[in-house]
C-alpha cells in the first residue's frame, strides 16, 4: 500500500482490501479506478517497476457500485438534463420533507421525491410547496410526490413535543429560535396569553417553564392539535385552550360579560363562552395577565385594536399592564419606527418610550418579520379618548432609550419583558 500510495481505490465507505473467498491466504488489493490494465501501464515507471518485481499478482477486478452506493446529489445529477439545478436540500418537518422546486423541475418531480426518500433513512414523505401561504390559516398548500401519504406526523422543540398535520394546520421550524426566545422572557407564574397559538409552540414551552397559559386559534385543526400537545407535554392543568378569532378571546378574557362564540364545528367538544368564563373561572372585570402575543405576521398589527379600551380600569388600578409581542412583516425599506407607527394607528394612540422591535428572520429578499414587544400604555388599555384616525409620527422616539412624545405621563415604562 506504501508503494502504490495514490493508485489505491479511494471511495467513502468502502474498503480497499478484499478477501477471497476462494483463496483464504490472499488478499485484495483495489487500485483506483484510473489503473485500467494488468500491465500497469496507468502507474508511474519506478513504482510499477517495483511492484512488477515483487511477489503480488496483477488481476483485473470488476466492481459495480449501484444505486444503494450512490449519495442523492449524485444521482439527480445523472438523473437530470444537464444545466438543472439540483435539489439536494430540503426542510423537514417530522417525517416529511418539504422541497420548494422550481418550475423547470416540475416534469421531475416524482424522480426527485423517490430519489430523496431513498436516501434518507428518517424521511418517509416528501411534499412540494403549491402556491403561495396566502390562506386564513396561514396552512401550506402541498403536494406529496413521494413516500406515504401521511402528513400526520410529530417534531420536538427543546423540551416540548408537538403533533401536527402538515397539511391542515400551520408549523415553521424555522421559528424555533423566535419560540424560545420569547419565550426566555417569560418568568415562573406569570399568566401568559397567545391569541393566535396554533398548535402551541409559545403555549407548550411556557407552561412549562412554570406560566398559566390561555391558548386560542380560530383553526379548529390547529385547536385540536394543541389540545392533543397540551396532554402530550402534561401541562394541561396550566394551559386552557380555545377555538375563537382572536379579538372575542381578547374580550371574553378582559370583560368575561363579553357575548362571543367559540367555534361550534369542532370534532371534539368546545364550551360556548358562558361555559369557558366559568370553566376558566375568569374574575369579574377580567383576567390579570403579563404577556399576550400575536403571531400572525401578515394581519397581527390589525388586531391590535382590540386592545384599545378593552381593560377595566377599576380592576388593573395597582396592576401593571401586560406586555404584547406582536408580528408583523415588513419590506427591506421599512424602518422600526414605521413598524411603530403601523402599531400606534391600530392601537389607537402613541406607544411609550421602550418599545422593542426584534428581527425575527428574513422571509424573502424584500420581506422580514419582526416581533413588536410593548407595554401597553394606560391610555389605550382604558380607552381614554386617545383613538386617532391618523397614526402618530414621532415613533422613533418610542424605541428603547427613546424620549417618548405622547407619552401618559402615568404610564410605567417597558424595561426587560
Ligand atoms: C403564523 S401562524 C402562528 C402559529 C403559532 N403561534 C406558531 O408560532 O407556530 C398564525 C395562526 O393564526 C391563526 N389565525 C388566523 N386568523 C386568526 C384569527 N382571526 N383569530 C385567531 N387565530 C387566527 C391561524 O390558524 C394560525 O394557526
Amino acid at each position: 500500500m506504501k508503494l502504490l500510495n495514490g493508485y489505491t481505490f479511494d471511495k467513502p465507505r468502502l474498503r480497499c482490501i478484499l478477501s477471497e473467498p476462494d483463496r483464504p491466504d490472499s488478499r485484495l488489493l483495489l487500485l483506483a479506478e484510473k489503473v485500467q490494465n494488468e500491465e500497469l501501464t496507468d502507474i508511474r515507471s519506478d513504482v510499477r517497476e517495483k511492484v512488477l518485481q515483487s511477489s503480488v499478482e496483477v488481476v483485473t477486478y470488476d466492481l459495480t457500485l449501484e444505486y444503494s452506493y450512490w449519495p442523492a446529489e449524485h444521482i439527480l445529477k445523472r438523473l437530470l438534463p444537464e444545466g438543472c439545478e439540483v435539489p439536494t436540500s430540503f426542510e423537514s418537518v417530522g417525517h416529511i420533507a418539504h422541497v420548494n422546486l422550481r418550475d423547470e423541475l416540475l416534469p421531475f418531480k416524482n424522480i426527485i421525491g423517490q430519489v430523496l426518500v431513498d436516501k434518507n433513512p428518517s424521511i418517509r414523505t416528501i411534499v412540494n410547496k403549491v402556491g403561495t401561504i396566502e390562506n386564513k390559516y396561514r396552512v401550506f398548500q402541498m403536494e406529496v410526490i413521494a413516500g406515504e401519504s401521511d402528513l400526520e406526523t410529530e417534531v420536538k422543540q427543546y423540551k416540548a413535543r408537538f403533533r401536527l398535520n402538515y397539511g391542515e394546520v400551520y408549523w415553521n421550524s424555522r421559528l424555533e429560535q423566535e419560540h424560545k426566545r420569547l419565550v426566555d422572557t417569560f418568568r415562573p407564574g406569570q399568566v401568559v396569553v397567545d391569541m393566535m397559538a396554533g398548535i402551541g409552540p409559545f403555549a407548550v414551552p411556557a407552561a412549562q417553564k412554570g406560566c398559566s397559559v390561555y391558548a386560542n386559534d380560530l383553526n379548529p385543526k390547529s385547536y385540536h392539535y394543541l389540545t392533543v400537545n397540551i396532554k402530550l407535554n402534561k401541562v394541561d392543568n396550566i394551559v386552557k385552550a380555545s377555538c375563537m378569532d382572536a379579538r372575542d378571546f381578547m374580550r371574553l378574557l378582559c370583560n368575561p360579560g363579553h357575548s362571543c362564540s367559540p367555534r361550534n364545528d369542532l370534532e371534539g367538544d368546545q364550551d360556548n363562552a358562558e361555559n369557558l368564563v366559568e370553566r376558566w373561572k375568569l374574575p369579574e372585570g377580567g383576567l390579570h395577565f403579563h404577556h399576550a402575543i400575536l403571531n400572525l405576521p401578515a394581519t397581527a398589527v390589525e388586531f391590535l385594536d382590540v386592545f384599545n379600551g378593552c381593560f377595566n380600569q377599576e380592576r388593573w388600578r395597582d396592576v401593571p399592564l401586560p406586555f404584547i409581542h406582536c408580528y408583523t412583516f415588513a419590506k427591506a425599506a421599512e424602518t422600526d419606527a414605521d413598524i411603530i407607527s403601523r402599531a400606534e394607528a391600530a392601537l389607537g394612540g402613541a406607544l411609550s418610550k421602550g418599545c422593542q422591535v426584534h428581527l425575527v428572520r428574513d422571509v424573502a429578499p424584500n420581506k422580514r418579520m419582526f416581533c413588536l414587544s410593548f407595554q401597553l400604555p394606560e391610555a389605550i388599555a382604558f380607552g381614554q379618548g386617545v383613538r386617532t384616525a391618523e397614526a402618530p409620527t414621532d415613533a422613533d422616539e418610542r424605541l428603547n432609550n427613546g424620549e417618548s412624545g405622547h407619552q401618559d405621563k402615568k404610564q410605567k415604562i417597558a424595561g426587560a419583558c
